[in-house]
């Protein structure tokens, strides 16, 4: 199959430098500066980033020259220096939307010559490397392009990859199939095709263990493991206890699917062990434990070789930049530790896959859109939304009023624009009227944000009006409940979740 690789020198836009390459059919991937090459690509892609060539530069990948590339902001730069150009601060930098005069060039075959593009930079090429022909220009006279076919060098002032750029997708596309020649052969069928033969003849007649969490990466990345290898897989739901309502039908779900979930009630022992625990991080630990060992135990009896992880590509992403933005927030989802304890083989059938990849995935392989596009849930569940010590009482209350609260974004069509929202149950109780008299009930908060991966964050504005009904619902369905709150933090100053 074809692939296309982008080498990442730390822009905030590489990943989706990679996402728009997949989007028309072909294998992406982001790798670090140093990466071995195989000589087999199709074509590279050199992504901006935050440095001036001038003071960081990177070694150019050793086929260069061999395989068309194609540089962008930073990686412009980069080429125009290593070819004898030259770089240097610009007077003035372009941020935002720049008009562009665009030439003759393949990589703007049947674009208008003028044209909108998103910039972001300070330094400019202010002069080609010799041989090499400008091929767009910007409005303040800013080098915005320039080629030397011979060399199947291409590179661009501006990011094809952000939808502000009004021809990007073309660029990018005449890049890839025009330029590179590619073939548009990665479609999510051909994915779970050869992911499932991929999975047989490693795994051959070994045993898989696998955590399901209700989540949307696990479950299907039991589908496919299962579809290659059937009741070798041994899927193993460990319930906490913490659990939202959704989560609970996971099993049976799953069962309709084919697949049978061995279902582990261990929300006893966590209740115990988290008698009289209020530091968030003691409660965090103490449910990872549990969890891990639990899990442990099940595995232990069932013979299995490996271990079934839903790993997904975000999260692997080998390169320099990449790597230290995802510094794991996600310890207690990945079962930490066991594989090395027990031994195990790790199989990650999703690790080249962006999350709406496996989104698609799931709906090929029978999951209802509802499923597939749930919130993410973390590890710990309602464990770390209920402030302060945890009771079964607090967590009966919380789940309730959670699911009154998605339903209403559900009905009003608000969930599918929100990156994730959820209810927090506070360790406060203040004073309310309810027909005559006085009551003493528990405040809820009610948290919904935007995000793309999690690490950044900004509130959602829900309509006051949805606002007004989620509140109305959950206090006349749920007495123990006095006051409805919104969270209007971002992150950061706060996290998304409140512990
Ligand atoms: P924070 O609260 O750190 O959360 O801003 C960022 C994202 O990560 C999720 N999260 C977790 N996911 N195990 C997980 O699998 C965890 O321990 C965990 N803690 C937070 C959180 O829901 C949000 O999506």
């Amino acid at each position: 199959m074809d692939e296309i690789v982008v080498v990442d020198y730390g822009s905030q836009y590489t990943q989706l430098l990679a996402r728009r390459v997949r989007e028309i059919g072909v294998f992406s991937k982001v790798v670090g500066p140093d990466y071995d090459f195989t000589g087999k690509e199709s074509g590279v892609i050199l992504s901006g980033g935050p440095e001036s060539v001038y003071e960081k530069r990177y070694d150019l990948p050793q086929l260069i020259g061999k395989v068309p590339v194609l540089g962008i902001c930073y990686g412009m730069h980069l080429l125009a220096e290593n070819f004898g150009g030259r770089v240097a601060k610009g007077a003035q930098g372009e941020y935002g939307l720049t008009k562009v005069k665009l030439f003759q060039s393949a990589l703007f075959e049947g674009i208008p010559s003028e044209s909108i593009t998103w910039m972001s930079h300070g330094d400019i090429v202010e002069a080609l490397p010799p041989n090499f022909l400008k091929t767009a220009i910007s409005e303040t006279g800013i080098t915005a392009g320039f080629e030397y076919e011979n060399g199947k060098i291409y590179a661009i002032q501006f990011h094809p990859e952000v939808v502000h750029t009004s021809y990007g997708r073309e660029i990018i596309k005449n890049f890839v199939f025009g330029i590179c020649k590619a073939k548009p052969e990665w479609t999510m069928n051909n994915f779970i095709d050869s992911e499932i033969s991929r999975i047989k003849s490693t795994v051959k007649d070994q045993r898989i263990i696998g955590a399901i969490s209700g989540g949307v990466d696990s479950t299907v990345a039991a589908l496919l493991t299962h579809r290659a290898v059937g009741d070798n897989l041994i899927p193993i739901f460990v319930d906490h206890g913490l659990l939202r309502k959704m989560d609970m039908h996971v099993p049976q779900n799953l069962s309709t699917l084919g697949i049978n979930v061995k279902y582990v009630n261990a929300s006893e022992l966590f209740f115990e062990r988290l008698k009289g625990i209020f530091d968030p991080e003691e409660k965090r630990k103490i449910i990872g434990n549990t969890f891990i060992e639990v899990f442990e135990r099940e595995a232990r009896s069932s013979g299995a070789t490996f271990l079934l992880q839903g790993t997904i590509y975000p999260d692997v992403i080998e390169s320099a930049a990449s790597s230290q933005r995802s510094a794991k927030i996600k310890s207690h989802h990945n079962v930490g530790g066991l594989p090395e304890k027990m031994n195990l083989k790790i199989l990650e059938p999703l690790r080249t896959l962006f999350k709406d990849e496996v989104r698609e995935v799931g709906r090929l392989m029978g999951l209802s859109d509802t499923f597939v596009s749930r919130h993410p849930f973390p590890g710990p569940g309602l464990g770390v939304r209920i402030l302060g010590e945890i009771t079964r009482e607090k967590v009966e209350i919380l789940r309730e009023a959670d699911d009154i609260f998605v339903n209403v974004l559900m009905k009003t069509g608000e969930y599918s624009r929100i990156w994730q929202a959820f209810s927090v149950l506070l360790p406060v109780r203040s004073v309310g009227v309810k027909g005559d008299a006085r009551s003493y009930g528990y405040v809820l908060a009610l948290r919904a944000v935007d995000s793309v991966d999690g690490m950044t964050a900004s509130w959602h504005q829900i309509p006051f009006e949805i606002l007004r009904i989620a509140s109305s619902e959950i206090t006349s369905k749920i007495p123990q409940i006095g006051r409805v709150v919104y969270d209007i933090t971002d992150k950061p100053p706060s996290t998304i979740e409140w512990e």
